[in-house]
């Protein structure tokens, strides 16, 4: 019971500091089983200095929108950078962008509302994943030094466990990541334990092949609807978004819009024609909060997409910003 109240403490605080971004509410909408979306052209060019803006995780902030991404400059080296608040999509294009001093490589940003404190997680640091606090996320500056969020080691691997994300139910705390290497993996810990780390244990929840479960796994819960994973899959028209459904964030995952031909996001259905790819990104969410919950009336991916035919060294494509929206 205390519990509870601590919880729904938090979500007040939560609703206070987020300051005019949408609460979550009752959705009347199903996901659809067919998905089909407008696409936006690129939203936003990187400043002098860096070939593309990548991995973006976004929250609606006193209700603005506040998008962290990784960056890679025109020589070898990845970072991460934050833009300026904005209004409306539109505006990302002038919006200003900010190099994080506290690298956070491939983002992911919400508020952890029983605790009051915004948290961004990221690949690359000390450990697998790291996690860094602030009170004031609009700040890039503002972040803490960086924590160990994950200490485990995947064998299987070229590039080691890459792509958290985090996610939350009312009991407990759930690190889901990938590995390019066909699996997703899951790892989990009492909520009243966070911020803190998952320690070293992680479980594969899904197998396939190396192209079909590549990266970029995100989880949302979708109210009433239990909860969606979306993961980057290679295929050859591009990246695409396969999706899975499940009941509980501990549950068994069922694909949902999950081939090339008909997937979450692809090709066959963004009405993109600036890129060929809709890769790592993030659905805009009804509220920052660790439910990481979407409106499935109002669904958008900001996704990194590029040129077709502007092939190169990997961190030198030129990846840019785009948002879907979901045609109803
Ligand atoms: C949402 O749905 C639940 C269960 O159907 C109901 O108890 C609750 O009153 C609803 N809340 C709103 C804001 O409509
Ligand atoms: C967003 O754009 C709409 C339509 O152009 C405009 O009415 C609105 O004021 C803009 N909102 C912000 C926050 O800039
Ligand atoms: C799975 O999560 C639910 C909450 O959604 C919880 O009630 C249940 O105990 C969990 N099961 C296991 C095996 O952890």
């Amino acid at each position: 019971m205390v519990h509870i109240i601590m919880y729904a403490l938090g979500v007040v605080l939560s609703q206070a500091v987020a300051h005019g971004a949408a609460a979550a509410t009752n959705s009347t909408c199903s996901l659809p089983s067919k998905y089909s979306w407008t696409s936006t052209g690129p939203l936003a060019t990187p400043k002098t200095g860096w070939t593309s803006l990548k991995d973006f995780t976004n929250v609606v902030y006193k209700g603005q929108h506040l998008v962290y991404a990784t960056t890679h400059d025109t020589g070898s080296k990845w970072g991460s950078m934050a833009f300026g608040l904005f209004g409306n999509w539109s505006d990302m294009a002038v919006s200003t962008q900010t190099a994080m001093a506290a690298g956070a490589v491939a983002p992911t940003l919400f508020f952890f509302a029983p605790k009051s404190i915004w948290v961004l997680a990221h690949q690359w640091g000390a450990t697998a994943f790291s996690y860094h606090t602030s009170t004031d996320p609009a700040d890039p500056d503002s972040w803490s030094a960086p924590k160990a969020l994950f200490l485990g080691k995947i064998s299987d691997s070229g590039t080691g466990c890459i792509d958290q994300t985090v996610i939350g139910d009312d009991a407990d705390m759930y690190l889901f990541f990938a590995g390019d290497n066909g699996h997703i993996y899951r790892a989990s810990m009492p909520i009243d334990q966070f911020p803190g780390d998952f320690g070293s244990k992680s479980a594969v929840i899904l197998t396939d092949t190396h192209n079909n479960l590549f990266e970029a796994v995100q989880v949302y819960t979708v109210p009433g609807q239990g909860h969606l994973m979306i993961v980057e899959a290679i295929g050859s028209n591009g990246r695409y978004f396969r999706s899975f459904t499940a009941p509980r964030l501990n549950g068994t995952w069922t694909p949902q819009a999950a081939t090339e031909a008909a997937p979450f996001a692809g090709k066959a259905n963004s009405g993109a024609s600036w890129t060929n790819d809709i890769s790592h990104g993030d659905l805009v969410r009804a509220n920052p909060d660790q439910t990481m919950t979407v409106d499935p009336c109002n669904l958008q991916l900001l996704y990194q997409g590029r040129a077709p035919g502007s092939d190169s060294n990997y961190g030198l494509l030129p990846y840019r910003p785009g948002l879907l929206t979901l045609n109803v």
